[in-house]
């Protein structure tokens, strides 16, 4: 007999949406959406949406409904997802599927009901809410079930999370509302300070995934963007190199470090010799940042390193989670 209800992993994250059942990702695309404004009428959304950001005209809003990993936009997000759910589960929704759905480490009680309440408006039979480093060291096969330390660092692009985890469950954990869009806010300012050129969330985010770097590299890129200059208000070229990037970069990183320091400092010392021994694991977007394991090796002076699906971890993870529900019991989050 066929398996007629669905099990969703939904990693609902600020900058990216991903849904997996099983191992298998069945979807991956911006948490970005473009609606008509009189009518709030979703018009586009995902990659689409993204693409019109900054090009669209006044009737037209494009909009990013989570903030710093919760939501911002209630209506907008269950919209959303009620309409992708619809995609992958068939638009009558005879057999409402079953979904685990990420939500940042401590977020307050109000937030997780958002997230719950939006889960069930969008149709789904069940849903159940799972912390974000959880569902991702779960996603990158970290040995949790075990009485061994495990640190994950987690650089979303609304929020930095970093986590000690053992037993199936968090010991201590700490989350930054700060990620990669602060990383883009960063360039921004210092193309403004450096050049009086002004350069919009794109063209740095760009900048950033191009040529940026956490460290000094060997290979110096160049980049060319166009941006406004500040004073006449006309269009003006600027080159930037990875050099400038890793200065406008410095002081959001230094904040990324000092989450994981904190959670490193409250960490029962038995544990930090497992973690010492087994490295720290990165994901998150933030970990394609070139150099950011190097950056961070130094500034924890523990080994990190980058996990092999950054992006799809988490959802992979809450995927499997559904399964783990009996396992997990304690460490899921209570409504
Ligand atoms: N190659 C890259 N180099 C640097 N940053 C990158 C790269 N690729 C993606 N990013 C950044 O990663 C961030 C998105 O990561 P991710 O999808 O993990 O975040 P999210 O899940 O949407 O956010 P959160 O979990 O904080 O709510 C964006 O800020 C993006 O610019
Ligand atoms: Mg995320």
């Amino acid at each position: 007999m066929p398996v007629l209800t669905r099990e969703l992993g939904i990693d609902l994250g600020t900058v990216n949406m991903v849904i997996a059942e099983g191992n298998q990702i069945l979807l991956q695309e911006p948490t970005t959406v473009a609606i008509v404004i009189e009518e709030q009428k979703m018009v586009e959304w995902g990659q689409a949406a993204k693409d019109m950001d900054g090009r669209v005209p006044d009737i037209i809003e494009v909009v990013r409904p989570l903030r710093n990993g919760v939501i911002a936009e209630y209506e907008i997000t269950e919209k959303l997802l009620g309409y992708i759910i619809k995609k992958i589960c068939g638009p009558m929704l005879i057999f409402r599927p079953v979904a685990m759905i990420t939500a940042p480490y401590g977020i307050t009680s109000v937030e997780t009901r958002a997230v719950h309440e939006a889960g069930l408006g969008a149709g789904c039979r069940e849903v159940t809410l799972i912390q974000q480093p959880l569902a991702a060291a779960i996603g990158v096969d970290l040995p949790i079930a075990t009485p061994t330390g495990n640190m994950i660092v987690y650089l979303g692009g609304g929020t930095n999370q970093a986590a000690v985890l053992a037993m199936h469950g968090i010991v201590v954990a700490e989350t930054a509302r700060t990620g990669g869009l602060a990383l883009d806010d960063a360039i921004i300012s210092y193309v403004r300070r450096k050049f009086g050129v002004i350069i919009g969330q794109p063209t740095a985010e760009q900048l950033k995934i191009k040529i940026g770097a956490a460290i000094p590299q060997e290979m110096q890129q160049v980049m060319e963007v166009q941006g406004q200059d500040q004073v006449s208000g006309l269009p003006k070229p600027v080159h930037l190199t990875t050099d400038d990037i890793v200065e406008a970069l410095q002081e959001p990183l230094t904040d990324m470090v000092a989450v994981a320091r904190r959670v490193l400092e409250r960490t029962p010392p038995e544990l930090i010799s497992d973690i010492i021994d087994r490295g720290v694991a990165i994901c998150g977007g933030g970990a394609l940042l070139r150099g950011v394991d190097k950056y961070l090796t130094k500034a924890l002076g523990i080994p990190a390193y980058l996990v092999d699906n950054p992006l799809t971890c988490t959802a992979q993870g809450a995927a499997r989670a559904l399964g783990m529900r009996e396992i997990l019991r304690r460490s899921l989050i209570r409504l």
